[in-house]
């Protein structure tokens, strides 16, 4: 099953948008050097983020999103993206514009290594959701979510974010964000066709449904 999705989305071509999103590229130069960072260097740099981000990576506000136990790649990528304008944050473009790339680096490394925020606030029972995410859509051709984001919302590869226990509010935002084309640094604008054809409820219902994943 989650084979035939995953070729059905490698041969896709319409899937795909002209312009590049992002300008992070997967070299295996790029690999190494982000697998290289600096966890207790990242730590240090990490008390500028605590603020908002939670003094373990751990978000307290429901829409700034936690970054503990992230892929680190995918925050690597986020902070190339704000720096360079690929996404759009004025707070985030200020502050990934005063790192340095290993900074980004170590930092990713320092919150990828922290432990993933906690799922228990409480099971819902979201039947709607929990559908789209392990059986899609076939009439909107919607590919499950856990094809890409794994079946405990762990993420996956490279780019493909953690979601699990992730702040609702920030997941509603976001996901809307890639709805209306305001969040556009996804490669090959998959997670704008997606959203694109989620109504309001079910974006809602998703965010809920991946904060309290267990
Ligand atoms: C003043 C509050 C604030 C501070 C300080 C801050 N951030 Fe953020 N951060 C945010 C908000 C709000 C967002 C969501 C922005 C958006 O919607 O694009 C965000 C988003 C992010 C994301 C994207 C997460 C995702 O799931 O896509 C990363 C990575 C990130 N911040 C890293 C950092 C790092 C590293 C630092 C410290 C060097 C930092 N932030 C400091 C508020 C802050
Ligand atoms: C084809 C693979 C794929 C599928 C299917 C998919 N996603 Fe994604 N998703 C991605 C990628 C890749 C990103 C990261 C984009 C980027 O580089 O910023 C992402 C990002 C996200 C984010 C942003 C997370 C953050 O921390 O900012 C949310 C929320 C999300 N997806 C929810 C969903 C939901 C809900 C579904 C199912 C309805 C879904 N995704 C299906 C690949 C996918």
């Amino acid at each position: 099953m989650n084979r035939l999705w995953l070729s059905l989305i490698l041969a896709a071509p319409a899937l795909a948008s002209a312009a590049p999103s992002s300008r992070v590229a997967w070299t295996a130069e790029q690999l190494n050097f982000v697998k290289g960072g600096n966890a207790q260097k990242g730590r240090e740099l990490a008390a500028t983020c605590t603020a908002c981000h939670g003094e373990i990576g751990i978000s307290e506000t429901p829409d700034y999103p936690s970054l503990a136990g992230q892929l680190p790649t995918y925050l690597f990528k986020q902070l190339q993206d704000y720096a360079d304008g690929s996404r759009d944050n004025p707070l985030m473009a200020g502050i990934a514009k005063g790192l340095g790339k290993q900074d980004m680096a170590d930092l990713s490394a320092w919150f990828a290594s922290l432990p993933p925020p906690p799922t228990s606030y409480g099971k819902e029972t979201l039947k709607s959701a929990e559908a789209l995410v392990k059986q899609g859509d076939n009439e909107r051709l919607l590919v499950p979510c856990e094809v890409c984001h794994g079946n405990n919302g762990e993420g996956q590869k490279l780019d493909i974010p953690a979601l699990a226990g992730q702040q609702a509010e920030y997941l509603k935002a976001t996901l809307t964000a890639f709805k209306d084309g305001s969040r556009h640094n996804d490669v090959y604008g998959k997670m704008r066709l997606i959203a694109k054809t989620l109504t309001e409820k079910e974006v809602e219902e998703l965010s809920v449904y991946y904060r309290s994943l267990k």
